[in-house]
């Protein structure tokens, strides 16, 4: 977007679609922020060179039109950050969608309703994406965080508006997992968390081939422990994973890498608030025990001290992760802090991301 000047832009209507998939309370009141904040500087900037931006986004996964998933609670925020007052309407698509944006002023944002609320969205309905884009004259994609789906606003629109342009957001988030990863300063160090090894695999399996060391930590870290022999307790084992976990050591071992696990933990006697808990060998989890959190050893205190020192390159994405370092006061001292969650991972295990692809400075 950064290509388009003023001469392009003036008086345009530009569809912009973000990715606002924010978490909401009970109360609709926004919990993290983060997704919209990132949304800024490309509407900003479209704003100031006098376009008129029609916003779109999804929220959550809803079943039909859903109140609880409306982009209604996100209107004061939005206008706060961008300084406009934002017009919300009560669709994505029909009569009253056009009307707004006809009267749209220059440096006005018109944001739709929950794209979703439509399967047609999801289905990639040509009609649909026809609809939406029926309102611009131009296309920006910023949502990085859906750009792993070909959807009717993510891909199906790029069919009826040109040109199809990638926001800052979008740019940036590919400049780091892109850019970074393949060109990466030495040594690359890659943490990896989860539950699971199985939703994993693929981004293990990628990262086995660029990095130096692979740390890995979350729930995962018992499957392997157990591959490995070591007593695991009552910890989270997938037990039809063994055999992957011990190929993916191997393959590490053949490849050179340093693959690190945790080497104390934290364990419960039973997964509750009032559970009794200490900090055991990873290698020596007691019967009747459960592994709930790695401990405060010696890796984890060098981690933290490498992450945050000058010159290192610190990628972080993933709600939990994000939500960590948020909470640790260390946001700022992170080089990027990725808005996709699935759309990263895509990323770093290699696939194509049909958001991106669909774009025309692809
Ligand atoms: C996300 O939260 O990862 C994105 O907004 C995509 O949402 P989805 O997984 O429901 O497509």
């Amino acid at each position: 977007v950064g290509t388009l000047g003023e001469a392009d832009l003036k008086g345009k209507k530009v569809f912009v679609r973000a990715d606002l998939n924010v978490p909401l309370d009970d109360a609709q009141k926004i919990t993290d922020d983060t997704r919209i904040r990132a949304s800024v500087p490309t509407i900003k900037f479209l704003l100031e060179k006098g376009a008129k931006v029609v916003l779109a986004s999804h929220l959550g996964r809803p079943k039909g039109v859903t109140p609880k998933y409306s982009l209604k609670p996100l209107v004061p925020r939005l206008s706060e950050l961008l300084g406009v007052d934002v017009v919300m309407a009560n669709d994505c698509i029909g009569e009253e969608v056009e009307k707004l944006a006809a009267a749209l002023p220059e440096g006005g944002v018109l944001l739709l309703e929950n794209v979703r609320f439509y399967k047609e969205e999801e289905k990639n309905d040509p009609d649909f994406a026809k609809k939406l884009a029926s309102v611009a004259d131009l296309y920006v994609n910023d949502a990085f965080g859906t750009a792993h789906r070909a959807h009717a606003s993510t891909e199906g629109v790029t069919k009826f508006l040109k040109p199809a342009v990638a926001g800052f957001l979008m740019q940036k988030e590919l400049d780091y997992l892109v850019g970074a990863v393949a060109n990466p300063k030495k040594p690359f160090a890659a943490i990896v968390g989860g539950s699971k090894v199985s939703t994993k695999i693929g981004v293990i399996e990628s990262l086995l081939a660029k990095v130096d060391i692979l740390i890995l930590g979350g729930g995962m870290i018992y499957t392997f422990y157990k591959a490995q022999g070591y007593a695991v307790g009552k910890s989270l084992v997938e037990e039809d994973k063994l055999e992957l976990a011990t190929s993916l050591i191997e393959k590490a071992k053949a490849k050179g890498v340093s693959l690190l696990l945790p080497t104390d933990i934290v364990v419960a006697d039973k997964f509750a608030p009032d559970a009794e808990s200490k900090i055991v060998p990873a290698t020596a989890i007691p019967d009747d025990w459960m592994g709930l959190d790695v401990g405060p050893d010696a890796i984890a205190k060098k981690l933290a001290e490498l992450t945050t020192s000058k010159g290192v390159t610190t990628i972080i994405g993933g709600g939990d992760s994000v939500a960590a370092v948020e909470k640790a006061g260390l946001a700022d001292k992170m080089s990027h802090i990725s808005t996709g969650g699935g759309a990263s991972l895509e990323l770093l295990e290699g696939k194509p991301l049909p958001g991106v692809l669909a774009l025309d400075d692809a």
